[in-house]
C-alpha cells in the first residue's frame, strides 16, 4: 500500500468510514513554522490544536483529524542508523477535544489497524499487535483486555520517559497508550517493546491528553501542574513506519517515498544499497535529511546560523557531507532536493509550483558550503596528518579554533571528521578560546565605538572650510581628493 493509500484511508477512516459513527473534520497539514514561542519547528500532529486542549480558544469542532508534517532533530544523531528514527516525518492524528476519551480512542485504532485491507482498512495481524500503558493506568489496560481482547501478556507498562506524553516543552500532556507491531524474530529479542524497539515498532501513539505540564527536563521528572478544562484524545500514528510495515520493507528510507531519494543519491555516487552498513547509513542520512530540507524551504525557512536556518543548514551540510563521504565532491544537492520534490509532490503539490525558489535557495547554500569544505577539510586533513605524525590523538584547541574562526567551518562536522578518524577533540579548549574570542570582539566593539563617538577631529576639519559633498546618488563614480585623515580618533598627515 502506498503512502498516499495509507493517507487517503487514514482519512477516510475518520472522517466518515469508521463504525463507531464517530465523525472527525479533516483539517489540512499546518505550515512547519507555526507560530509557537515554545517551538521551533512543529514536531507533533496536534501542535495546531493546542490551543483547544488549553481552553484558550473553543474549538470549532469537536472531533478532528489531519496528516501533519512534522520535524524533530532530537535524535538525529540515529537517523539512518535505526530502521525508525527520521527527521521528517508525517503524523497521521485523530483528537477529541472534551468528546471521546479511552474507550472511543482506542476502539477506533483497533478497528483501523486490524480491518482487513479490502474493507478499507491496514489489516494488520491481531495476534502482532502489543499495547503499553502508563504504569497507573487500570482503565486502558482494561479496555485492551476486556474490550478489545488483547491478552495479558500483551499488555506492558511502562513509566513517564515511555508513556507520558508531551511536546518536549510546557503544554498540554497525558498519559499515553502506545501500539507496537511485532516484527518477528529475526528482528530482535522476545520480551515485547520493553525488551526491544527494533523489533516491536512502535506505529500508534494514543495519548489521554488531560494535564498541563510546567518547566523542566524533556521527557520525565518535569512538574505537571494540574489538569486541563476537559478530557482530550490527541494520536499520532507515524505514516512512514506504517508504509515500511505495509510495503514489506526493513525501514522507513526504504519506503515508496524516501526510496526515490535514496536511489538518485546512490545514482549519483555510483555507491549501491545494500551492499554495506557504513555506506548504507550514509544513503540514508542522505535520502532523510535533503527530503527534511526540501519541506523546510517548502515552508519558508532559509538557511542561516540560528534558530530553523541553522536546523536547515545543518540538514544541508550533513547532506553534502556524507555525498563526499561516499565519493561525490560535485554539487549535488539540487538534484537531490528536486528527487525529495518529486517524492513529496503528489501529496504536496504547492513543492512543485514553488520548485523554482526551492532550487535557488538550495543552489545558494550549497556553493557556500562547498566553499568553505574545500578549505577546511585541507586544513582538517593536514592537521589530523600531522597528529598522526607526532602520535597525538588529541586535536588541539588552536586547530579546531583556526577552522571553525578562519574556515568558517562548522564545529559539529570537526567534531564528526574527527571522529571518523579515531581521534578526540580538545572541546573544552575550544570553548575557551570561542569565550575569549567573544572577549575580544565585545572589547574591540567597545574601542571603536568611543573611536567613532569622538567626532572632535572631524569637527575641526569642518571649521577649517574643508567639506566633502556625497553624489552617491547620482552616480557610483567620480574624482575625489583626500582632505584629511583621521586614525584612532586623531588627525594625522597623508
Ligand atoms: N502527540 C502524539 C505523539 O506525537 O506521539
Amino acid at each position: 500500500m502506498n503512502s498516499a493509500e495509507i493517507r487517503k484511508r487514514w482519512l477516510d477512516f475518520f472522517e466518515s468510514g469508521n463504525r463507531q459513527g464517530l465523525n472527525h473534520a479533516v483539517v489540512p497539514s499546518a505550515s512547519l513554522i507555526l507560530n509557537d514561542p515554545n517551538l521551533l519547528l512543529v514536531n507533533a500532529g496536534m501542535v495546531p490544536f493546542k490551543p483547544y486542549f488549553l481552553g484558550e480558544l473553543p474549538p470549532p469542532y469537536p472531533r478532528a483529524t489531519s496528516v501533519q508534517k512534522c520535524v524533530r532533530t532530537l535524535d538525529i544523531d540515529e537517523v539512518g542508523k535505526t530502521t525508525r528514527h527520521a527527521s521528517f516525518f508525517q503524523m497521521c492524528g485523530n483528537f477529541s477535544f472534551g468528546d471521546y476519551f479511552k474507550e472511543g480512542a482506542i476502539s477506533l485504532a483497533w478497528e483501523l489497524l486490524t480491518r482487513s485491507q479490502s474493507d478499507g482498512g491496514f489489516g494488520f495481524d491481531p495476534a502482532r499487535l502489543w499495547v503499553t500503558v502508563y504504569l497507573d493506568d487500570d482503565e486502558a489496560a482494561d479496555i485492551w483486555h476486556k474490550q478489545v481482547g488483547v491478552p495479558k501478556d500483551r499488555i506492558q507498562r511502562r513509566g513517564m520517559a515511555d508513556n507520558f506524553w508531551s511536546m518536549g516543552v510546557p503544554g498540554p500532556c497525558g498519559p499515553c497508550s502506545e501500539i507496537y507491531f511485532d516484527r518477528g524474530p529475526e528482528y530482535g529479542r522476545d520480551g515485547g517493546p520493553v525488551a526491544d524497539e527494533d523489533r516491536y515498532l512502535e506505529i500508534w501513539n494514543l495519548v489521554f491528553m488531560q494535564n498541563l505540564r510546567g518547566d523542566g527536563p524533556g521527557k520525565e521528572g518535569y512538574p505537571i501542574l494540574g489538569e486541563l478544562p476537559a478530557k482530550n484524545i490527541d494520536t499520532g500514528l507515524g505514516l512512514e513506519r506504517t508504509a515500511a510495515l505495509l510495503q514489506g520493507v526493513d525501514n522507513i528510507y526504504e519506503i515508496d517515498t524516501t526510496s526515490i531519494i535514496l536511489r538518485k543519491a546512490s545514482e549519483l555516487t555510483g555507491v549501491a544499497y545494500g551492499l554495506e552498513e557504513k555506506s548504507d547509513v550514509s544513503l540514508r542520512v542522505i535520502a532523510d535529511h535533503a527530503r527534511t530540507a526540501a519541506m523546510l524551504i517548502g515552508d519558508g525557512v532559509t538557511p542561516g546560523n540560528e534558530g530553523r536556518g541553522y536546523v536547515l543548514r545543518r540538514m544541508m551540510r550533513r547532506v553534502v557531507r556524507n555525498m563526499r563521504i561516499l565519493g561525490s565532491a560535485e554539487p549535488t544537492l539540487v538534484e537531490l532536493i528536486k528527487s525529495s520534490i518529486e517524492a513529496m509532490s503528489p501529496q504536496y503539490p504547492e513543492l512543485r509550483s514553488d520548485r523554482e525558489r526551492i532550487e535557488a535557495v538550495t543552489a545558494n547554500e550549497e556553493g557556500t558550503f562547498l566553499e568553505t569544505l574545500r578549505s577546511g577539510t585541507n586544513i582538517f586533513d593536514l592537521a589530523a596528518e600531522s597528529m598522526k605524525k607526532s602520535g597525538a590523538k588529541v586535536l588541539p584547541a588552536t586547530d579546531l579554533f583556526m577552522l571553525h574562526d578562519t574556515y568558517g567551518f562548522p564545529f559539529d562536522l570537526t567534531l564528526e571528521m574527527a571522529t571518523e578518524k579515531g581521534l578526540a577533540v580538545d572541546e573544552a579548549g575550544f570553548r575557551q578560546l570561542m569565550r575569549e574570542q567573544k572577549e575580544r570582539a565585545k572589547a574591540d566593539a567597545k574601542a571603536k565605538k568611543s573611536g567613532h563617538t569622538d567626532l572632535s577631529e572631524y569637527r575641526k576639519i569642518l571649521e577649517s572650510g574643508k567639506s566633502s559633498e556625497f553624489i552617491g546618488y547620482q552616480s557610483t563614480s567620480g574624482e575625489a581628493s583626500i582632505l584629511a585623515i583621521v586614525s584612532d580618533g586623531q588627525s594625522v598627515q597623508g
